[in-house]
Parts: C-alpha cells; sequence; structure tokens
C-alpha cells in the first residue's frame, strides 16, 4: 500500500513493553493509519521485526503478525521518520534518577530531553507530540521550552495520554480498555490536538470511555493510579502481617473487606510484595514532587506505601529463617518464579530480586525456576556472592531442597506432582508459598510444613 493511501502518519519514540504492544493495537484497529516504532536500539528493532519478539505479552505475536509489513513497521531510523510524522508518541523509558539531585526519588528525564530535541531538530512540518512515558506533573511545560526554542517556527501541540495497560494483560487492557485518559491545553489548538488523537481511539473505544482533561491533571492522574492501586497492596499486605500474629486469614478479611462494593475486591491479594517497573518508580516521584511543593505529611504518607512493601519483602525472609531454625547455611531452597508477576518475563523490581539476594547473604544455596523470566533473573543476580542456579524445570529446582519459596503465582506450579516434589527433598520439607497459591492442606497432607502469606502455617514440627 503506498503511503498516500494512509490518512495520517503516527511514530512512536520508544520499541519496550509499552510502545510495542500498545503501536501493534493501533495498527489493528486503524487500518487506514501508518504506525512506526523507531528506537535506538538496533537489537530490539531487530527483534520487532523477527519471529522472536523482544518481549513476552499474551496475544502480542498474533498482532504484530496480523499488520507488520501493512500498516505498522518497525525502524532505527528516528530522524526520517519523526519528519514524516503527524503524530508523535514519546515512549521512552523513565526510570528513577540515580544520580545529583533528586536521586533514588525523582524520574530521570535524559531521554524524554533527547527525544524533544531529535523530535525539534527533524521538524519541518506541523506535529502532535504525544507524552504516552509517565512523566512529572508539567512535564509538558519543559518539553514545550526544547520544542518551541530556537529560530526554528514550526507548530507542536503536546498531549498527554498515560499509558493504563499492566504487563500480562497488555492487549486485552489496550483492546478493551476502563479509559482513555488526554490531557491537553485549554486553548483552541490544544483542543484541535485533542480531537484528533480522539479520533484515533473512536476506532475501537467508546467515546464515554474516553476522558479529556487539562494537561497537569492527567499527568498527575497516571502517578495517583498507579499510587493508589500500589497502596491497596500495601494495605493488604499490612493487614497479612497482622494476621500472622493474630491467626487471622488474611484471605477471608480479604474476601470480606473486598465484598463492600465502596471497596471492591480487586487488588487485595496479600503476597511478597509489589514489583514491577512503574509502582516504586512512580510513587517515588510523588513523594519527590509532594517534597519540592514542601507537602512533607504528604509525601511521608505517600512513602510509607514503598516502607510496608519494602518490610513485606523482609517478613517473608524472616518467616523463612524462624521457621527452618533459624540458619540457612548451605541449605538448599528452590525458588519457583522469579518474574514480578505471572505471564511475563519481566523481573524489573521484582520482588524475588531482594529476596534471593537475601537468602544468598544468609548462605543458602538458590535454585531458581520461572518459565519466561530466566535469562533476566540470571543478569539481575551475575556477580552476587555465593551465586545461584538456573533451571527452567521445577522438579530439577525442588530436587534436594530443604525449602520451596513460589515467589510468582504461574498457573502451571497449580498443577506440579507435590508429592513427586516432596519425595525428592530432604526433610523436614518446608514450603513457603508466597502469593496464596497452592493447595495448603493438600501439601499439608502430604508431609510438608506450609508457611503461607498472612495465615496461620500448618506444620508437623
Ligand atoms: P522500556 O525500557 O521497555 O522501553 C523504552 C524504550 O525506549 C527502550 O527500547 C529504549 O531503547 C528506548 N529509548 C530510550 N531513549 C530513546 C531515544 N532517545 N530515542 C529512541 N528510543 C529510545 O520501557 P517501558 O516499560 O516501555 O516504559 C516506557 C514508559 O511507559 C515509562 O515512562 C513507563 O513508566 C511507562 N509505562 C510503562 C508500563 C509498563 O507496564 N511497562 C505501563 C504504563 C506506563
Ligand atoms: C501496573 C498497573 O496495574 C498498570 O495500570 C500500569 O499501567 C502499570 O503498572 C505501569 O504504569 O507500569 P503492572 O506493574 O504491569 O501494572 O502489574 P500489576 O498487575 O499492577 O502488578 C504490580 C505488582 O503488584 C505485581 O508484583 C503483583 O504481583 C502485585 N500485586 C498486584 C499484588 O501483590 N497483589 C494484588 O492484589 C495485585
Amino acid at each position: 500500500m503506498g503511503r498516500e493511501q494512509f490518512v495520517k502518519k503516527i511514530v512512536c519514540i520508544g520499541a519496550g513493553y509499552v510502545g510495542g504492544p500498545t503501536m501493534a493495537v493501533i495498527a489493528n484497529k486503524c487500518p487506514d493509519y501508518k504506525v512506526t516504532v523507531v528506537d535506538i536500539s538496533q537489537e530490539r528493532i531487530d527483534a520487532w521485526n523477527s519471529d522472536s519478539l523482544p518481549i513476552f505479552e499474551p496475544g502480542l505475536q498474533d498482532r504484530v503478525e496480523n499488520v507488520r509489513g501493512k500498516n505498522l513497521f518497525f525502524s532505527t531510523d528516528i530522524d526520517g521518520e519523526i519528519a514524516d510524522g503527524d503524530i508523535i508518541f514519546v515512549s521512552v523509558n523513565t526510570p528513577t534518577k540515580t544520580f545529583g539531585k533528586g536521586a533514588g526519588k525523582a524520574l530521570d528525564l535524559q531521554f524524554i530531553e533527547q527525544t524533544a530535541r531529535r523530535i525539534k531538530e527533524n521538524s519541518t512540518s506541523p506535529k502532535i507530540v504525544i507524552e504516552k512515558s509517565t512523566l512529572p506533573v508539567r512535564a509538558a511545560e519543559t518539553m514545550a521550552a526544547i520544542l518551541h526554542s530556537g529560530e526554528n517556527s514550526v507548530r507542536f501541540d503536546i498531549l498527554s495520554n498515560p499509558e493504563f495497560m499492566a504487563e500480562g494483560t497488555a492487549i486485552q487492557d489496550m483492546e478493551n480498555p476502563d479509559r482513555i485518559l488526554i490531557g491537553s491545553h485549554d486553548t483552541p489548538e490544544g483542543d484541535t490536538a485533542r480531537d484528533e488523537l480522539v479520533k484515533v481511539y473512536e476506532n475501537w473505544v467508546p467515546r464515554e470511555k474516553i476522558i479529556t482533561t487539562k494537561l497537569w491533571s492527567s499527568e498527575l492522574s497516571k502517578l495517583v493510579a498507579n499510587a493508589f492501586l500500589a497502596q491497596r497492596v500495601s494495605s493488604i499486605n499490612s493487614i497479612a502481617a497482622v494476621c500472622e500474629a493474630t491467626e487471622a486469614e488474611v484471605t477471608e478479611v480479604a474476601d470480606a473487606v473486598g465484598r463492600d462494593s465502596r471497596i471492591g475486591a480487586k487488588f487485595l491479594k496479600a503476597g511478597v510484595g509489589f514489583g514491577g517497573s512503574c509502582f516504586r518508580k512512580d510513587i517515588l516521584n510523588l513523594v519527590y514532587l509532594c517534597e519540592h511543593y514542601k507537602l512533607d505529611d504528604i509525601a511521608q504518607f505517600w512513602n510509607s506505601v514503598i516502607e510496608v512493601n519494602d518490610n513485606q519483602m523482609e517478613r517473608f525472609v524472616n518467616r523463612i529463617l524462624q521457621a527452618m531454625f533459624r540458619t540457612l547455611v548451605d541449605k538448599k531452597i528452590a525458588v519457583f518464579g522469579f518474574a514480578f508477576k505471572p505471564d511475563t518475563g519481566d523481573t524489573r523490581d521484582a520482588p524475588a530480586i531482594y529476596i534471593c539476594k537475601r537468602l544468598l547473604e544468609e548462605r543458602a544455596r538458590i535454585s531458581i525456576t520461572d518459565p519466561h523470566a530466566i535469562p533476566s533473573a540470571r543478569k539481575d543476580l551475575a556477580g552476587i556472592d555465593g551465586g545461584a542456579e538456573f533451571t527452567e524445570a521445577p522438579y530439577e529446582a525442588a530436587k534436594g531442597a530443604h525449602a520451596v519459596a513460589l515467589l510468582t503465582e504461574w498457573d502451571e506450579y497449580k498443577d506440579l506432582d507435590y508429592q513427586k516434589i516432596y519425595d525428592s527433598m530432604s526433610k523436614p520439607a518446608f514450603i513457603f508459598d508466597g502469593r496464596n497459591h497452592l493447595d495448603h492442606e493438600k501439601l499439608f497432607d502430604i508431609g510438608f510444613n506450609v508457611y503461607p502469606v498472612g495465615k496461620p502455617a500448618l506444620t508437623h514440627i
């Protein structure tokens, strides 16, 4: 199909977990638009153009294969695609800053700034520039300052369109979103740009699900949505600690509380703590923002969500240590699951990283199994004293182990032959179910000493 047959050209800068899947969905739903995803990483772009995509996400392969080469393209020609594009999504990474002012809290905006400069340098026609990355409030002001600096007289309109998809369910979240949020400046030009983006989403999203707000509200809403979700996880994990002390059961409490329709049942699963590339980073950014505006009590409130999460991981390690006679030296622990959640190979900020490091510090021997995250796990633990073994076979990981620690609730772990696992382990055999994923009574009957989260242990000792 010739380029002239497309109504508009969309370019997405950043071919990561967000850029790749979002653009695959847009290209499928909007055959009249040409969609090109660009990145500085040749390796990533090559993978997007191959049969082996750079990320594992259910349903993604189909969506990509359906339109790749028709109206979906992956390229490293960033400058050429910017020059040619009408609508430019910016979807580069915005990690927590690790140096200088704001280190450990503020977002590192170097990739955003590089992108803004590149857009400016390569634009000779008007562009709508869309913040898809998660950014601090008023980031659009900085973008505008760069884009409109110097001699360049090209028109740029900036919109905020944060992404709410979760990994593992990215495709269904994008194809059937709860809402699409578009923030724009309250000016006639801002309205026109906003309507252009609304038109894209209206190809498959009902108009009443497309929320339009002021730009700063949209930027802030993204941080707040993640903070609220993470706060629920920390709330239930804090109650799990109370349950462990009192012999109440956290799943029963979560059910009783969550059935109040004002509270709702979702995001009330106690576990080893939340992970992933965004919850911690976005809350830290909210904390930084509050501190900047001298809202110290608010900063402290949100910071406590992270503190509870950190303590939850440490509590899990302590439970292992206490149960296993206060020493792990030379004991083998099989770690079931390393990804920060099931259905993804992503291990960014996974609780497993912290927990495995702590187990190694206690001089345990660990054998890690995961269906998709072993390559990342190897990198995450590279160079750590004590080393770790890695295998995709759970039975292999458990052979000769003193304990199993389940850290990711992969479906396949439910269906394993736990009698076979028990028979292959050292006795007494322990199982620490960090996600309350397994049938605890059954495991106890087999002979395991079972330690769930937020519930009394079932032990033979
Ligand atoms: P990612 O690290 O997977 O992908 C970012 C990509 O941007 C990388 O491939 C990198 O090479 C590329 N990049 C960096 N600088 C570039 C430049 N100057 N020019 C071209 N390419 C460049 O990150 P991600 O997980 O896709 O997240 C992207 C943004 O979306 C972040 O702000 C994140 O907070 C937000 N977000 C992520 C998720 C998620 O589930 N991962 C969900 C919602 C929002
Ligand atoms: C989260 C949000 O859910 C998305 O809306 C958002 O777009 C995304 O962050 C982002 O900005 O990156 P994601 O991190 O992919 O998505 O995964 P979640 O399903 O939110 O899970 C995050 C962590 O919380 C996981 O480690 C998960 O195991 C944990 N969790 C979640 C619990 O421990 N209990 C729960 O009840 C729910």
